[in-house]
């Protein structure tokens, strides 16, 4: 059955569940405070990598699909998702002033009988504390709240909306229940959840296993380094076990929205309950100590830097995605011209990075630092001096892993 939705916040999350919806037949608004991308959105173009530009058309000449700036066009809506960014503040702590703000610009729009999904991800509470209390203060017509935390990995090829089980918990039976109709419209597997708090923790559980399972793979990596010991195998030859071990790589630090952000939100709860997580304390300091290791580890292998002009490839967060958050690949250019290295980078898909635009591969460079390898990565104009990768790539014979390898010059 065709349901009228609005999504607050379109970017990586609140783009991808209006492709699904708009897919399966719902009319989705999607509504942004970004003006130039709400026009590029009715334009047809999409900024997110999965979400082609064949639905946005589709949707937009069915009139299934439309992008505004403008909260009041939400009143007609049966279903209002919000997906917007809960980043950090200065001081590493949660901030929602943006989740807050969502919420009080849809709360005087929302008719009567109109259900509230949260998708963003936050502290332990936030369903419950701060958005129903923020809307039922400011209009007391809506009783349906329901969180669910969307689990999207940009550039998984495996895994999708579709095919990852979804998470749903509510305020009432009655909004849960509407939440699991929507979501089935479209996901394989809805999982219901006895409370709201239970589908915020299980989201900061999922990722904070992450961090601190990244955590102890880098300090890992830093053991087998001084061992001599290649690491990439030892990681393949534990990955052998067919149960009980899950392999995690090191990395020259931990990028993204969510891994090295979530942790930090559920370090709130713990705050909040007078207690500290010394697991996500320990495992962020490992973690942000990697940029400056990965660089002594380049000068261990390929002697000192100074003066060398090194030519950083791949300064997104991960493979095949242009999104640069959190990137390591920043405070790994830092430590770089630190140890007195001339920096250049280049990456495929990302044309801005740090208020620079990326270098071309035909360069005057000593040497190449690979940190993420996208697929449509082209070295053939490579001078032929070394490239140093982040973990050994049986593709690349000769391209020499910063953690993978023996110690040797
Ligand atoms: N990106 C991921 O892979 C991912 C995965 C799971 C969960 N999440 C979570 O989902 C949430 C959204 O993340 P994202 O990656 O989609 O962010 P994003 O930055 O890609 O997109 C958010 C969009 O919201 C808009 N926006 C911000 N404040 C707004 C407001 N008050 N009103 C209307 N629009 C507003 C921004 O302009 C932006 O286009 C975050 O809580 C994030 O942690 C993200």
């Amino acid at each position: 059955m065709s349901m009228k939705i609005a999504i607050i916040g379109q970017g990586y999350v609140g783009l991808n569940v209006a492709s699904s919806a708009i897919s399966v037949g719902h009319h989705v608004l999607g509504i942004d405070s970004n003006v130039s991308l709400v026009s590029n959105l009715n334009s047809g173009i999409s900024h997110i990598e999965g979400v082609p530009r064949k639905v946005l058309v589709m949707g937009l000449e069915s009139g299934k699909y439309r992008a505004t700036v403008d909260f009041s066009d939400i009143s007609q809506a049966e279903i209002v998702l919000v997906a917007v960014p809960t980043p950090l503040n200065n001081s590493g702590e949660p901030n929602t002033v943006l989740l807050e703000k969502a919420v009080d610009s849809i709360a005087p729009h929302l008719s009567a009988g109109t259900l509230v999904i949260n998708e963003s991800t936050s502290f332990i509470g936030t369903l419950r504390n701060i958005i129903a209390k923020r809307i039922v203060g400011l209009n007391s017509k809506i009783t349906d709240f329901v969180v669910s935390p969307e689990r999207v990995d940009p550039g998984n090829p495996n895994f999708n909306i579709k095919n990852t089980p979804r998470i749903v918990g509510g305020l009432n039976a009655s909004a849960i229940q509407r939440a699991v109709d929507f979501y089935s419209s479209f996901c394989d597997e809805v999982v219901k959840v006895s409370t709201p708090e239970v589908a915020e923790a299980a989201k900061l559980l999922e990722n904070s296993y992450r961090f601190i399972n990244i955590g102890f793979i880098n300090e890992f990596a830093q053991l087998m380094n001084i061992m001599g010991i290649p690491i990439s195998e030892v990681i393949s030859s534990a990955s052998t076990k067919p149960y009980g071990f899950m392999p995690f790589l090191p990395n020259v630090g931990v990028g993204g929205h969510c891994i090295p952000v979530d942790p930090l939100y559920l370090q709130k709860n713990a705050r909040d309950a007078n207690l500290t997580s010394r697991y996500i304390e320990l495992s962020e300091k490992l973690n942000l100590e990697m940029p400056k290791y990965s660089v002594e580890r380049l000068e261990l292998l390929s002697g000192p830097i100074i003066g060398k002009h090194v030519l950083v490839v791949g300064v997104s967060y991960k493979p095949d995605i242009a999104d640069t958050r959190e990137s390591p690949a920043g405070p790994v250019i830092e430590n770089l011209k630190k140890y007195g290295a001339k920096v250049s980078w280049h990456d495929p898909l990302v044309t801005e990075f740090n208020g620079e635009k990326s270098s071309p591969i035909l360069g005057e460079y000593d040497l190449a630092l690979v940190l993420v390898k996208h697929q449509n990565l082209d070295l053939g104009t490579w001078s032929g001096k070394p490239i140093y990768c982040v973990n050994s790539t049986p593709s690349e014979p000769n391209w020499i892993p910063l953690f993978g390898s023996q110690n040797h010059k």
